[in-house]
């Protein structure tokens, strides 16, 4: 049996009341659906997701959306990996949408891959085709087209496990995962791809009963 790693990007939603009530919905819809799921939750939330899925018992993993580039110190604004140590084991790097709005650059990239992994947070690269470089010792990629992000439009299941497949010819041993545009409807047709280990969701993470739907499909998956 597969056991696919799952992704949700809540991206700049929810309130740490919101959050704490999707954990709450999740919760009462069922017994955990078996996949490996790992939420990526706005800074503010952090602490609450922490104590409500321990205290629900949930097998969700936590994750962040960005990190500082930098090291603790004078940098207005910035939430340094070293504040992040032992609330977040995942952190999602390069994502396209911070490379448009806030110029992060591959340079960039490669600094908040060393931070993150300084305080034991798995980074989660974000690589938007073949020629966008993974920074050294990253060991999940994540395959984001942006055309198919938000839009709707999905890759097709066969392109992007040619993309799993030539990508992990530059980077072996990484684990690949596909985003963009994937649903609870589409999500098997990903998974089921022998070179596909995994999904980053953006939308379809946001409502509660319609995730827990998306990773009861993802459970029945069998290689
Ligand atoms: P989407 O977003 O699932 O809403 O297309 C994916 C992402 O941006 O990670």
């Amino acid at each position: 049996m597969k056991k696919p790693l799952i992704i949700g990007n809540w991206k700049s939603n929810k309130t740490p009341l919101e959050a704490e009530q999707w954990l709450n919905t999740f919760k009462n819809l069922g017994d955990w659906p078996g996949p490996e799921v790992v939420i990526c939750v706005p800074f503010p939330a952090l602490t609450i997701c922490q104590t409500i899925i321990a205290e629900l018992n949930l097998a969700f993993k936590l994750g962040v959306q960005n990190v500082s580039p930098f090291d603790s110190g004078a940098y207005t604004g910035e939430v340094s990996a070293r504040m992040l140590a032992g609330l977040a084991q995942y952190c999602l790097i390069g994502h396209s949408e911070r490379r448009k709005y806030f110029a992060e650059s591959d340079e960039t990239v490669k600094l908040k891959v060393k931070q993150a992994q300084s305080a034991n947070i798995r980074p989660i690269v974000c690589i938007q085709d073949e020629s966008t470089p993974v920074p050294d010792n990253v060991d999940l990629i994540a395959y984001e087209p942006i055309w198919a992000i938000g839009s709707g439009k999905p890759d097709t299941p066969k392109h992007a496990s040619q993309m799993a497949e030539n990508i992990r010819k530059k980077y072996p041993g990484s684990l690949f995962i596909y985003g963009g545009s994937v649903t609870a409807t589409n999500i098997t047709s990903f998974i089921s791809q022998a070179n596909i280990d995994g999904v980053l969701l953006g939308g379809a993470s946001l409502e509660a009963k319609s995730f827990y739907e998306l990773v009861r499909n993802a459970a029945t998956i069998q290689t």
